[in-house]
């Protein structure tokens, strides 16, 4: 078990390149189950989740190499069972996605219910009813068992625009039977990265990046080589991050699309950046101001499926506002227990009012004071991270793993900032 040990006010400056991203990259793991030939993954991270998925995977006979620190090599040639290590499966949410992947592949599927952040409920039924309506058969007991005869081509609406259950069908439709039209889509960029991988491997998917995707299945698919695009929740983490360090950061290799919405967001919070074709900079010398809506109003961030702002750039917008004079409401409309982590801003010094489990209001700028925390899940811990960073005195953050399983080398990449910050055993 190690731990952070981090101490605060250091001036953050210089220039950074997120990894890619893990979103995109767990279920491309799982996509290389529906091929026998090699699948080369490019700017991988070698992140904890990503660590378990292939342990996962090679328990199931699936061969995994990295043959750089970004680069990994699928051969899922050999994969030779449907039942995967129930206790991995419980580490991590992705694993849920091995359903179709295993259904398509063996006829029958043994899955234990996945794990990952206790975030909120993180209900499963979307997944569920999109699988049967392919042709799948399900039930549940302590497992998730299923049969496949034949996966075959079908119109489906999506409950609601779940990641996860988005990529699961595509894992399903790809290889069915005819045409499937998914509605009401996921269309976050990881989503669409699949899309692309897929494509690579020779499906035939389009609308790609809308809610509406349409699949014309094949028969088989080919190996590839893929490249995972950029993290844009590490790229939003370090904008926040230099935001709040007193000095100028500029996040490099970045893909200025998907940071839309993030961008206004951090308008709103008085963080101003300048952008280039594959970068974006951010001023952390002024003062920051947050701006009120029309009429004087209390400004207000919610967050919301692609391309509203994605609820995985919460808890850091968080910590920059409370370094920001004014006023605003967050409001997280997906996961009702992703707030919770502010009482250890409260206790740091910041002025925040937990509303109820979706909703506070953060009034800046307070001094934060150095604590010592636990991180509960992966970005309320990042944010955790960067609360220790600003704050007078030296902080110590533990389970840190939880971090690592979404950060690839964030000890590293800060301390390159100029940041103060050390990895030990707790
Ligand atoms: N939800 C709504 N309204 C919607 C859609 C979803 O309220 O329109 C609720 C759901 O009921 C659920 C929650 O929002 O409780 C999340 O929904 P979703 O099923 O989309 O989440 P997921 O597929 O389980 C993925 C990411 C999460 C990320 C969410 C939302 C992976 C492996 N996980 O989870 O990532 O927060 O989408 O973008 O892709 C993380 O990386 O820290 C993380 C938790």
């Amino acid at each position: 078990m190690h731990k952070f040990v981090i101490e605060g006010g250091s001036k953050l400056s210089g220039s950074v390149t997120p990894s890619g991203n893990k979103n995109e990259a767990l279920p491309a793991l799982f996509a290389c189950l529906l091929t026998d030939k090699p699948v080369t993954l490019k700017r991988m991270s070698r992140i904890g989740d990503v660590l378990t998925v292939c342990q996962i995977l090679n328990g199931i006979g699936v061969k995994t190499e990295w043959l750089d620190d970004e680069t990994l090599v699928m051969d899922a040639s050999k994969a030779n069972s449907h039942k995967p290590d129930p206790n991995l499966c419980m580490k991590v949410r992705a694993s849920i996605l091995m359903l179709a992947p295993l259904l398509t592949r063996f006829g029958k599927v043994e899955l234990a219910l996945p794990g990952g952040d206790v975030i909120g409920a993180r209900r499963i039924d979307t997944h569920w009813e999109g699988i049967e309506a392919l042709g799948g058969q399900l039930s549940l007991e302590k497992v998730i068992t299923g049969t496949l005869k034949r996966a075959v081509g079908t119109e489906f609406f999506l409950d609601e625009p779940s990641v996860t259950a988005t990529e699961n069908l595509l894992l399903m439709a790809v290889r069915a039977e005819g045409q499937t039209i998914l509605f009401n889509a996921a269309s976050e960029p990881h989503v669409g990265g699949l899309c692309n991988l897929f494509n690579g491997m020779g499906a035939k998917i389009s609308g790609i990046g809308t809610n509406k995707i349409i699949i014309d299945g094949v028969s088989e698919l080919q190996g590839t080589v893929h490249t995972i695009g950029p993290d844009f929740m590490e790229v939003g983490s370090f904008l926040c991050l230099g935001a709040i360090g007193g000095g100028k950061v500029r996040v490099e290799k970045v893909n200025t699309d998907d940071m839309r919405y993030p961008l206004k967001v951090l308008a709103k919070l008085g963080l101003n950046t300048t952008s280039g074709a594959d970068w974006i900079e951010i001023d952390g010398t002024k003062e920051l101001k947050m701006s009120k809506d029309i009429g004087g109003r209390v400004g207000s961030v919610y967050s919301g499926p692609w391309p509203a702002y994605p609820t995985d750039l919460m808890s850091v917008a968080i910590v920059a506002a409370t370094q920001s004079k004014g006023t605003v409401i967050f409001f997280e409309k997906m996961f009702e227990g992703r707030m919770f982590f502010t009482d250890n801003l409260m206790r740091m010094g910041a002025n925040i009012v937990l509303c109820d489990p979706h909703r506070i209001v953060v009034t800046g700028a307070s001094q934060l004071y150095s604590m010592h925390m636990s991180s509960p899940d992966v970005r309320a811990g990042m944010a955790l991270v960067m609360a220790a960073l600003v704050a007078k005195g030296t902080s110590e953050i533990n389970n840190i793993y939880q971090i690592e399983r979404g950060y690839n080398n964030i000890d590293k990449k800060l301390e390159a900032l100029g940041a103060r910050i050390k990895r030990t055993q707790a």
